[in-house]
């Protein structure tokens, strides 16, 4: 998507220097796998409609989302030294500035949204959609337990569920949801949300075995953290292969919702068989 990717560099053009601009670039224009933002433009495919009319909803969410990963490294949370194949924004810089990186892109995600759309209420509906996808009842939400977890082992797969719906899953929906929004088709948004919990899920649960099956340049980020965190995982509830088979079971679950919708489904199709492979 080289497009996309100097869309989100041209953003921060004529903007005013500073180290926290310097952090926030180095964090979100890097390697990214952008997965968000594919979810969002196969969603606007799905309805017949460009991407580009995705650009600044799906700007806005990679900026969430990568906020989200600077201040999940941090020492105070997972403490971890790689992301995106390169020092995590604390130790390219120093924790004060990543910290204030992280709140810069999620303010600034809000900039973005407030724009997503030349209609004023499509525009309000992104901005409340991605607030609540992020805020303390979403993924912030799911990262306070997932730290309350640490050390715990879990007696239910239900709590884990849980953990990972609010902290993965809210921030995965949210680009299906702002798709729909976009192409204005409010009737299906509560599938899309639907769908995108269950490959939320679906997604940290690969994330959770690939921790221990793949290494650090694999993946560009610390592999083995969660064991060195005392994290509860999937891979730690049930085990590797236990875990993929649910997996596996969460990813038939979100195709067949996908086929009762009457949408152009070979784009976001792909991208799922796309997900199903993923090795990082
Ligand atoms: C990492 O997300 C955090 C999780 C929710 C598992 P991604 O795997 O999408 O990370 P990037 O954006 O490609 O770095
Ligand atoms: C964090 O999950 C999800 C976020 C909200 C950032 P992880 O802590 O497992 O993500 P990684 O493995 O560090 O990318
Ligand atoms: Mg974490
Ligand atoms: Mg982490
Ligand atoms: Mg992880």
């Amino acid at each position: 998507m080289p497009e996309f990717e100097q869309y989100l560099h041209n953003l921060f053009a004529q903007r005013a220097s500073s180290k926290v601009k310097d952090a926030m670039m180095y964090s979100l224009l890097n390697q990214g796998k952008r997965i968000r933002p594919k979810l969002l433009f196969a969603v606007l495919r799905a309805y017949g409609l460009k991407e580009e009319k995705g650009y600044c909803a799906a700007a806005a969410i990679e900026m969430i989302h990568t906020y989200s990963l600077i201040h999940d490294d941090l020492p105070a949370m997972d403490d971890d030294t790689l992301r995106r194949g390169r020092a995590t924004c604390h130790v390219a810089f120093d924790e004060a500035t990543a910290i204030l990186a992280g709140d810069g892109l999620l303010t600034m995600a809000f900039e973005m949204s407030a724009s997503a759309s030349d209609d004023a209420k499509t525009a309000l509906a992104i901005v409340t959609e991605c607030a609540k996808a992020a805020g303390f009842e979403g993924m912030i939400l799911g990262q306070a337990r997932d730290l309350a977890a640490e050390g715990n082992t879990l007696q239910h797969e239900m709590q884990l569920r849980e953990i990972h719906a609010y902290k993965t899953g809210k921030l995965l929906s949210l680009p299906l949801v702002c798709g729909a929004l976009l192409a204005n088709r409010h009737g299906d948004i509560e599938q899309w949300r639907q769908i995108g919990a269950l490959i939320g899920l679906f997604f940290q649960i690969q994330d959770d075995v690939l921790d221990v099956t793949a290494t650090s340049e694999q993946l560009g980020k610390n592999a083995g953290s969660d064991a060195s965190n005392h994290k509860a995982t999937y891979v730690t509830l049930l085990g590797i292969e236990e875990a993929m088979l649910r997996a596996n079971a969460l990813y038939d679950e979100a195709q067949s919702l996908l086929q009762r919708m009457n949408i152009h489904k070979e784009p976001i199709e792909e991208l799922l068989a796309a997900l199903l492979q993923r090795k990082h």
